[in-house]
């Protein structure tokens, strides 16, 4: 599985150093809370597998940057949105019908679909629970209405499956919800633990969503125009699935749209992703996305010099950079 630059960026900040190791106690006493241990065993593999933490170096950097510290309950936050997140890739898998995430067996591959639905579920129940409980009303509410979000975006995907004529605003529509909601959720739970005023939290949240917009849009890209080696999961999958996303879509033409077929083979999923990456869509996906990072940077509030504020600032673009090494 590669590593991102954000847990690395994360690192140089003693403050960020320190509060990492706190965010993965908390996510595992969440992600074992059942009083099934099958529960537990299931939730705990795909948690304890890792994957990027990217939403909790979000957190805590906004936490840290809008003036707050790192606090239990900014440390619960960033665990509860990656148990939300773990817990709708459980489900995104199902979907899939992937055999493996994160470098482990997913839950649907090792348990079967029906409990994969029950893990997903337990997983996302407790994200908003422990919120409650543990932070405020006002984080549970938002939990859980990113959660309705996320569906709300994955069923607009399903209703386009393997529909040529979607229109690139259709795939912003879907992943603005599926996945930028959860971003801006992130960056509004971090305001929240800093206290910050109502205008803070706004240009937080808008930081969020467009950084979250272009984070899927290179998770799409990726899927398009990386390779298995390079990214730790197959590629060309979405094409497979009949998600025609938006680097594709802005890559239609007569041509790419005779190639689309469903159930397509092993080599019409090559000759798809070969056409794709002979064209501009590379490049014209990234150049969307720079300007992506430029307006969500644009979105920040007014922050007090501090390392944090940095961190926020680089996050979007150091993603981006990353992101394009793993092209092929
Ligand atoms: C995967 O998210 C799902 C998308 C929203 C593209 P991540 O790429 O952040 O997954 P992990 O947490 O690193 O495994
Ligand atoms: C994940 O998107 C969607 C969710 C937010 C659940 P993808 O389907 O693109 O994620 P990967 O590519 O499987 O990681
Ligand atoms: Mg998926
Ligand atoms: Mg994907």
């Amino acid at each position: 599985m590669p590593t991102t630059t954000a847990p690395a960026i994360g690192l140089a900040i003693p403050a960020l150093a320190r509060a990492l190791p706190r965010v993965e106690d908390e996510i595992r006493r969440m992600a074992t809370s059942s009083s099934l241990p099958i529960v537990n065993e299931h939730s705990g593999r795909v948690t304890a597998a890792g994957g990027k933490r990217l939403r909790s170096v979000l957190i805590l950097a906004g936490t840290l940057a809008v003036g707050g510290s790192v606090t239990d309950k900014a440390v619960t936050a960033a665990a509860c949105v990656e148990l939300l997140h773990a817990g709708s890739l459980v489900h995104d898998d199902l979907m899939d019908d992937a055999a493996e995430r994160r470098g482990v067996p997913t839950v649907n591959a090792s348990w079967g679909p029906g409990p994969a639905v029950l893990v997903g579920d337990f997983m996302l129940a407790r994200a908003s629970q422990v919120a409650l409980t543990e932070i405020s009303p006002f984080a549970a509410e938002r939990l859980a209405a990113a959660v309705a979000d996320l569906v709300e975006g994955q069923v607009l995907e399903v209703l386009d499956l393997f529909n040529p004529d979607r229109t690139p605003e259709a795939a912003l529509r879907s992943i603005a919800l599926k996945t930028g909601a959860l971003f801006r959720t992130g960056c509004v739970l971090a305001a929240h633990c800093a206290d910050a005023d109502e205008a803070t939290g706004a240009r937080m949240a808008e930081y969020g969503a467009r950084f979250g917009l272009l984070f899927q849009i290179l998770d799409d890209l990726l899927d398009l125009a990386s390779t298995r080696l390079r990214l730790g999961k197959p590629v060309g999958n979405d094409v497979r699935q009949g998600v025609y996303t938006f680097p594709l879509l802005r890559a239609m033409d007569p041509g790419l749209r005779a190639l689309l077929v469903r159930e397509p083979g092993d080599d019409e999923v090559a000759e798809v992703l070969a056409r794709l990456r002979r064209g501009p869509m590379v490049e014209d996906t990234l150049a969307h996305c720079r300007e992506l990072a430029r307006q969500s940077v644009e979105a920040l509030p007014v922050l007090p010099a501090s390392e944090t504020a940095d961190i926020l600032r680089e996050l979007p673009m150091a993603y981006l950079n990353w992101a394009t090494t793993l092209i092929a």
